[in-house]
């Protein structure tokens, strides 16, 4: 984990592994949800993963499965299902004490294609799965929430509580899981902890398709020659955060007791900004190690993207505070990461 100091994460881990618990991650098949997956096998828990595959794939599965022992893999049942059905939910829920909700439609350009499908996943399905975690007396839900609902905030850095009017379908969704987490807490006493992600990127990302996140997609443009486009003029900016930086957040989240800590958002990123012309140098740097020719390759600029945000950066110190948050991957490190693994699949 790259983590030498005891730091909360780091006896988080000891307590896990002594006294193992049941998790359930929903979207156990994407990006996020596969890595949670290993993490939490490595650490010897139990966990419960739901998926439908829309947008997850078998191959992740398959990866973590060769990435930990036997005995590991076998603590695992997988429920090809759907956050959309009630019923997948709460059969996905029953005997859990941890949920990690990252299932839902991600990208902007794909709600703004088709904000009903995105309202579908991930309105209606939050929905189902907060009330399945609630009837079935979970310990913690955890959820994915997004920078996305910070919109139009013209603030930097982002601090939690100052959000603006949001941007696109997606974002919209994504705050109203927020309000949804909230009416919980006030209704019924059930107090969750949403996560605002913050351009997560690592391993198991996937690079192909029209809603590709720019970073996979990057490294499998130069690896492989492509053209290569920066929406806008490469000033744009984000706080990309690796991914192993994600996974602390969401095992401390799980495991808060502190009242003041409960019934909350938090950002998840790394806490520095980068532009799209900064990335480009730092993912042609590391491909170009392996791949010499890389170094010529030249951007394509065109028109910036509807529903897209100009800067992004978050203020971290909350998560710090409140979870013990401390993220131990930078970009670089944690590109120098990504790079290895895209360049070993990607080749
Ligand atoms: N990756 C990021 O930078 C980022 C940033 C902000 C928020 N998020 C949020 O984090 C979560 C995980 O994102 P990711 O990057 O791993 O995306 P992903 O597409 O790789 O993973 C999402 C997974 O959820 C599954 N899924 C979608 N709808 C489902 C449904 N109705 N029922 C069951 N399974 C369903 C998909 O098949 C997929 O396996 C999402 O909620 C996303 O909105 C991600």
């Amino acid at each position: 984990m790259g983590q030498g100091k005891a730091t909360a994460y780091a006896k988080l881990q000891d307590r896990l592994k002594e006294a193992p618990s049941v998790w359930l991650i929903t979207g156990v098949a994407g990006f996020i949800g596969s890595n949670l997956l290993e993490t939490l096998l490595k650490l010897d828990q139990k966990v419960v993963g739901l998926d439908n595959f829309s947008t997850g794939f078998q191959h992740n599965l398959d990866e973590v499965q060769t990435r930990v022992s036997e005995t590991q893999w076998n603590n695992f049942r997988f429920i090809e299902g759907d956050t959309r059905n009630p019923d997948d939910c709460a059969n996905a829920c029953s005997g859990v004490d941890y949920v990690l909700h990252e299932a839902a439609l991600g990208s902007v350009p794909r709600s703004v294609e088709d904000p009903a499908l995105t309202n579908e996943n991930n309105i209606s399905g939050f929905l189902n799965m907060l009330i399945a975690a609630r009837d079935a007396g979970v310990k913690r839900f955890v959820y994915a929430a997004s920078s996305s609902t910070y919109g139009d905030h013209p603030g930097l850095p982002k601090v939690e509580n100052q959000i603006g009017n949001p941007l696109s379908p997606y974002a919209v969704t994504k705050l109203v899981n927020e309000l949804y987490a909230q009416v919980f807490a006030r209704t019924y006493g059930f107090k969750t902890i949403g996560l605002r992600y913050f351009n997560i990127f690592g391993r198991r990302q996937d690079p192909d398709g029209a809603y590709a996140a720019v970073i996979p997609k990057w490294f499998a443009a130069l690896i492989k020659g492509e053209t290569l486009y920066i929406n806008g003029d490469g000033s744009t900016s984000r706080d990309f955060c690796y991914i192993d930086n994600c996974v602390q957040a969401n095992l401390l989240a799980a495991v808060a007791q502190k009242d003041a800590a409960l019934d909350q958002v938090y950002n998840v990123a790394y806490g520095e900004r980068t532009s799209l012309n900064e990335l480009f140098g730092l993912i042609q740097e590391r491909v170009a190690r392996v791949y010499p020719s890389a170094k010529d390759m030249q951007p394509v600029y065109r028109d910036f993207r509807v529903g897209d945000v100009k800067h992004s950066l978050a203020d971290i110190s909350k998560s710090r505070e409140l979870l013990g948050y401390d993220p131990a991957f930078s970009i670089e490190t944690g590109l120098d990461q990504a790079s290895s693994w895209y360049l070993d699949h990607l080749a």
